[in-house]
């Protein structure tokens, strides 16, 4: 099934630091992507990428998740990007799973960005599994969201080597720079309807020259 969206809008979600938004927005800017990136939502109020997000004149939205049940929290942020239009919705650091009806409101329109080599190590502090492992690659993943963690379809991945005197940190940002390259190249690839998706597997189709 070839994936087809309505538009080039895209909604992205996070709760952090907000790099990789950066990084997409980096992108659209200088026309390497194109997309438009119409809202930018938070959990967290502070979130870095919020205020990056203004300071980028994009608009952006806290919706708060404490005292709410996920049902209602995500509700409330489906409204929002529905009254928008957005037609792919960008997870970059978002730190909640999405209930069924999420899934269901974006089909096969969610992307997720996760710090491994999926199916390897899913969850929490990706980086830290992998050295613990002893892997001696690892590296980033972009994939489709369904109702399994960090399990859905994937259209790109990275790989980057492990060295002998990594820490934590220093293989984190040696993936981060892969995550801030592959990230805008999936959405690409299926903004501009490049991805057929056929159980798990997604062929990605080069650009047409
Ligand atoms: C990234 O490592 C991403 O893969 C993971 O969370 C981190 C978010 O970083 N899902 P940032 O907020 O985009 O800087």
């Amino acid at each position: 099934m070839r994936l087809q969206l309505d538009s080039r809008r895209i909604g992205v979600l996070v709760s952090g630091r907000g790099s990789n938004f950066r990084a997409i927005a980096d992108n659209v800017k200088s026309r390497a992507l194109d997309a438009e990136i119409v809202v930018v939502v938070s959990n967290r109020e502070n979130a870095p990428g919020l205020e990056e997000a203004r300071h980028r004149g994009i608009e952006a939205i806290w919706i708060s998740s404490e005292n709410t049940d996920r049902e209602r929290f995500d509700e409330r942020v489906i409204a929002e990007l529905t009254k928008r239009r957005v037609a792919l919705v960008c997870l970059a650091g978002f730190m909640r799973i999405l209930t069924p009806a999420f899934v269901r409101a974006f089909p096969n329109a969610i992307l997720n960005i996760h710090p491994s080599l999926l199916p390897a190590f899913p969850g929490l502090d990706a980086q830290k599994q992998a050295l613990e492992h002893g892997v001696q690659f690892s590296g980033c993943t972009v994939h489709l969201v369904d109702n399994t963690l960090d399990g859905g379809p994937i259209v790109r991945q990275a790989v980057v080597p492990v060295t002998a005197a990594d820490t934590v940190q220093t293989l984190s940002d040696r993936i981060l720079v892969q995550e801030h390259r592959i990230y805008s190249e999936a959405i690409d690839a299926v903004l501009s309807g490049r991805c057929d998706v056929s159980g798990r597997r997604v062929v990605v189709h080069e650009e047409s020259t």
